[in-house]
């Protein structure tokens, strides 16, 4: 099969990328991002998650965030409801687009929604009914599908019967999260393959972390069975809280080199992509995680 030639990147730096800050990252500080990210030309932006505060703390000020930062028509924003208090709560704030996750395995899901699988498909059936409902769009997610932090080894069977079990309540999206970093190019292929016999694989997205730095690999690996949606985060920031040890996504800059060199079209301006990493790692107070970021940011030093 050839390669897609047009990728979706989904930025998902404000959201995967702070909710794992220790310390509070200010409000205004993550609506400037999402301005700067969207004037990059990044078309989907992840704006927060609307989940216990108690659970996670970083993200308690995503209405702010929505309310200040989500203006663009360009643009979409979709936040994470875990619930259906999440979706009511995203409702009321004008959101348009929501996005529900479920896990592979049983003790991850446990740590991450304090539920069981079942139960988790449960409250995201609800949630895709009432969305869907209240027209919004709902996107799947579904984590630890190539190694759970705590059960080690996952079945490809069992993430697929998930991915097709969101897919058929209604996500026009699913995105398959190797939360841990520890997929391989190869067996990524594989997975692909098996959930495209069920999906059309145009709705299935790749979301890998980079702890092992086989984000990029898995990408293009994930091309050749076609697909073309990706999530990514500015600077590499980020991880889930409950996946110990887990670093970042995949940084978009990262991905956007790779696709650039491949002329692959996403709308994405990697000088201005550097500015909105520039802004937040100046914040945070640490050097970016993105290897061509540094690259291209002290090239263009020495230019001058
Ligand atoms: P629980 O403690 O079982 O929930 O948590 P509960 O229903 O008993 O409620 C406990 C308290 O939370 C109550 O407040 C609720 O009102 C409140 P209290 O009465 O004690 O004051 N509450 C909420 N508040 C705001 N928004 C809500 C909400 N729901 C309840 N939506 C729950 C269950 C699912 C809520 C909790 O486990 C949770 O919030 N989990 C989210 C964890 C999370 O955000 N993880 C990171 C995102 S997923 C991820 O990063 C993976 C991904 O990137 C893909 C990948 O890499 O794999 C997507
Ligand atoms: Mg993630």
């Amino acid at each position: 099969m050839s390669l897609p030639a047009k990728v979706k990147i989904v930025e998902v730096g404000p959201r995967d990328g702070l909710q794992n800050e220790k310390v509070h990252v200010p409000t205004n500080v993550k609506i400037e991002l999402i301005r700067k990210l969207a004037d990059a030309g990044l078309s989907v932006i992840e704006a927060g998650s609307f989940v216990s505060p108690k659970w996670v703390p970083q993200m308690a000020d995503t209405r702010e965030v929505f309310l200040s930062a989500a203006t663009s028509d360009q643009v979409q924003y979709p936040v994470l409801v875990p619930n259906l208090k999440g979706l009511e709560l995203a409702i009321e704030a004008g959101v348009k687009e929501v996005a529900g996750f479920a896990a592979a395995t049983e003790t991850f899901s446990q740590k991450n929604t304090n539920c069981s699988i079942e139960e988790s498909l449960v409250r995201q059936k609800v949630v895709c009914d009432e969305a869907i409902k209240a027209g919004l769009k709902v996107r799947g997610y579904i984590s630890v599908v190539l190694g759970c932090p705590y059960e080690g080894k996952v079945d490809p069977t069992v993430v697929c019967d998930i991915a097709k079990k969101l897919f058929d309540m209604g996500c026009y999206e699913v995105s398959m999260g190797d939360t841990v970093g520890v997929g391989t190019p190869q067996r990524t292929k594989e997975l692909f393959e098996l959930a495209a016999r069920s999906i059309p694989v145009e709705k299935l997205g790749g979301h890998f972390h980079d702890t092992y730095g086989q984000a990029v690999g898995n990408i293009f690996a994930s091309m050749e069975v076609g697909v073309s949606i990706f999530d990514s985060s500015i600077a590499g920031l980020g991880g889930c809280p409950y996946s110990p040890g887990a670093t970042g996504n995949v940084a978009t800059e990262d991905v956007l080199y790779m696709l650039d060199g491949m002329g692959v079209e996403t709308g994405i301006d990697m000088n201005k992509l550097l500015i909105a990493a520039e802004y937040i790692c100046e914040h945070l107070g640490r050097p970016t995680y993105s290897r061509a970021g540094r690259a291209i940011m002290s090239k263009q030093r020495r230019a001058a």
